[in-house]
């Protein structure tokens, strides 16, 4: 069973006047239920275009991706909303849901609990620090309950110990619930909390 599937993913960019850039050449991956893949690579290597197409936010040039509708996203740059609480921030995943408001009003904070800013809820992303923000947007992340989560280096804007915290936090959220997770990291750590890493090299993903 997979969770997530790709089948030959390619993607090139055209640059008007300049010879396509072909970014990915072929990528093949099947994420089971559960499980937590790490992807690595140097910069420039396509990583965050391979996330980007793996949820739908870009089209590949040819190739199919298989996944959930519902899926979880984490960007190394947190992405909060600027004008709304912690709260508000962690709900905003959930206003096109399915279950009734307070049963996601209970597990939001039940989440902003375990991320350890129970005591922050009624504050702005500008009051917080850089880990707090990314903590707040593991919580939305998690909220829906997603089977899968994607992470684009979500520690590259912290400090070691920090990011340390985070995916420690990361690996236990999605630990508790069967969700898997596909983590784009320079972290020798972050790679250690996934089942198998893969590296992004020349337009493939190969075994690292
Ligand atoms: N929208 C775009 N237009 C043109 N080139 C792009 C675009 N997005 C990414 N690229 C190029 O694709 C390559 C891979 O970028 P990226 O996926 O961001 O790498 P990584 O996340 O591994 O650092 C880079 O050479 C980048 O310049
Ligand atoms: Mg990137």
């Amino acid at each position: 069973m997979t969770v997530l599937g790709t089948i030959d993913i390619k993607k090139s960019f055209k640059i008007k006047g300049q010879e396509p850039i072909e970014v990915l050449k072929g990528v093949n991956l099947a994420v089971g239920p559960g499980e937590k893949v790490a992807i690595v690579g140097r910069s420039g290597a396509g990583k965050s275009t391979l996330l980007n197409i793996l949820g739908g936010l870009l089209k590949p040039t040819s190739g199919t991706v298989t996944r959930p509708q519902n899926i979880g996203f984490v960007f190394q740059q947190y992405h909060l909303m600027p004008e709304l609480t912690v709260l508000e921030n962690v709900l905003l995943p959930t206003m096109t849901g399915r279950l009734p408001a307070a049963d996601y009003l209970a597990r939001a904070k039940k989440l902003i609990d375990s991320v350890g800013l129970s005591s922050r809820i009624k504050h702005l992303p500008s009051e917080l620090s850089g880990g707090e923000q990314q903590r707040v947007a593991l919580a939305r992340a998690l909220v829906t309950n997603p089977p899968l989560v994607l992470a684009d280096e979500p520690t590259g804007n912290l400090d070691a110990m920090t990011g340390t915290d985070i995916l420690r936090m990361l690996s236990e959220l999605s630990r508790g619930s069967e969700v898997s997770l596909v983590l784009v990291t320079h972290s020798p750590q972050a790679a250690a909390v996934c089942d198998r890493t893969l590296r992004l090299e020349n337009g493939i993903l190969i075994k690292e």
